[in-house]
């Protein structure tokens, strides 16, 4: 079922070679973040290049019920914040769709105010873990009220006297440091987190960007962040850098299609989220870091793939998992091209995303014709070599726009077609892929299967 309306049956077929450039949209992650921090910032935040997925729609209309004035003229949104700890009450439920980043960001950002909030969200968000989040809030004096198993939808009653915190986030995830971090704005005196692996890290560089306090040490404990509470926030003017994860997708539909060269400008190569393009140059892929620079305080390069025919499998380095977290789904794919093994340890999160992504891929691939080992935390793909990869099957995409997309690319390559079962998801994050990858000349339908 597609999260918003009918479900949308889409094939992939051979295709190529892929040609062009790829103007993928904005960063998903640093555009939920523009919208809730210019939310609590008193005065006109400017942002363009704001992803229009509707995770992000679902972010900025919920602002809007906490009291934040939010219109877009032209490129630009424009965002009229009610500053730090001034949330009005919502008068409805918030809804945050498909985003477990929205969901979770938010009930951070509402956390300490004096006010009470009722989130919801699509099937796939309503059945994700949010004690994660809940446990932590507590800690500062907030109260929840969820469905069974800390699931939505779940009442959030604002702590009144906040107080500061000291916590270690036991799973790796910018998610629950970032509602931390949030929730710790209004609270008085320094919170602190603590991660054991370094996740990605846009919090703390906009929080910082927006005059927070706040300073990151890597100690013998991990990365110990300190966020000093009640800031005065100053509004600002956002550029929002192109989606290393939504480019993951050109990049590896050129690495597996014959004859392709795709050059993906502008993509931001923050070291917590470029992973994925490190795994695919140790493969052997024609993946290079073209015009290397630096932009608003990051590393930027314009990434040039090409088709590569002699992909190997490898073994994914655990400690690299945080770093591409959300590129797996579409590893597991360039892996089937690969001759040999590609061997992915240390990716328990991968089960509670929008889908179980592991469980989401496997069954798809094996129908697909690619054999998948799998155990609670690791799977092996067992690469078949280029050329040598059926297809002809129908994935269940599962709400999941990564599942969707990862499997529209698959069918590039293999013998036979692929299909997925509602492509429609892939408008949380990536509205413009069916355009964007016809336009390097993909051949995707929206159609389900031939019979
Ligand atoms: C995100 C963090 C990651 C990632 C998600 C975006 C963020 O989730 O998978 O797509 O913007 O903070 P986790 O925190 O669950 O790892």
């Amino acid at each position: 079922m597609s999260s918003h309306g009918d479900p949308i049956p889409m094939t992939s077929s051979a295709s190529g070679p892929l040609r062009g450039e790829a103007h993928v949209p904005g960063d998903k992650s640093i555009s939920h973040r523009s919208l809730i921090l210019g939310a609590m910032t008193v005065g006109e935040t400017k942002v363009t290049g704001l992803l229009e997925g509707q995770d992000v729609l679902d972010t900025a209309k919920a602002m809007r019920a906490f009291g934040a004035e939010i219109e877009k003229t032209g490129d630009t949104w424009h965002i009229h914040g009610v500053g730090v700890g001034g949330f009005a009450e919502p008068d409805n439920v918030i809804d945050c769709g498909n985003s477990g980043t929205g969901v979770r960001l938010i009930m951070g950002a509402m956390a300490t105010s004096p006010i009470t909030a009722t989130f919801t969200g699509d099937a796939s968000l309503n059945g994700r873990p949010m004690a994660r989040v809940t446990d932590p809030l507590a800690l500062f004096g907030t109260k929840s009220y969820g469905r069974k198993g800390g699931r939505l939808p779940m009442t959030l009653v604002g702590a009144a006297d906040p107080l500061p915190v000291r916590y270690e986030v036991p799973v790796p995830s910018a998610q629950v440091k970032s509602a931390v971090l949030l929730a710790g704005l209004n609270a008085p005196g320094d919170t602190v987190v603590i991660e054991k692996e370094a996740t990605r890290d846009h919090s703390e560089r906009m929080l910082a960007g927006f005059g927070a306090t706040i300073r990151t040490e890597e100690t013998d404990e991990g990365r110990v962040i300190t966020l000093q509470g009640r800031p005065e926030f100053k509004p600002q003017t956002i550029i929002v850098p192109r989606d290393p994860s939504s480019a993951a997708f050109p990049v590896c539909a050129a690495i597996i299609t014959e004859g392709s060269d795709v050059l993906v400008p502008n993509i931001g190569l923050n070291p917590t989220r470029a992973g994925l393009f490190f795994t695919l140059q140790d493969m052997g892929a024609d993946l290079t870091f073209e015009n290397m620079r630096e932009e608003g305080g990051e590393p930027v390069a314009d990434l040039r793939a090409r088709f590569s025919p002699d992909l190997k499998g490898i073994e994914v380095p655990a400690e690299r998992a945080a770093s591409m977290i959300d590129e797996y789904p579409v590893l597991s794919v360039v892996a089937a091209f690969a001759e040999g093994k590609t061997h992915m340890p240390g990716v328990k999160e991968l089960r509670v995303k929008e889908s179980d992504r592991i469980d989401a891929m496997a069954i798809g691939l094996r129908a697909a014709g690619v054999r998948v080992d799998e155990g609670e935390d690791w799977w092996t793909v067992h690469g078949l070599g280029h050329g040598n990869v059926p297809g002809g099957a129908t994935a269940a995409s599962q709400l999941d726009h990564r599942i969707a997309m990862s499997f529209m690319v698959m069918g590039f390559a293999t013998q036979k077609p692929m299909s997925v079962d509602d492509g429609g998801p892939i408008a949380t994050s990536f509205p413009i892929f069916e355009s964007l990858m016809g336009g390097l000349g993909a051949k995707i339908e929206r159609k389900g299967a031939e019979a």
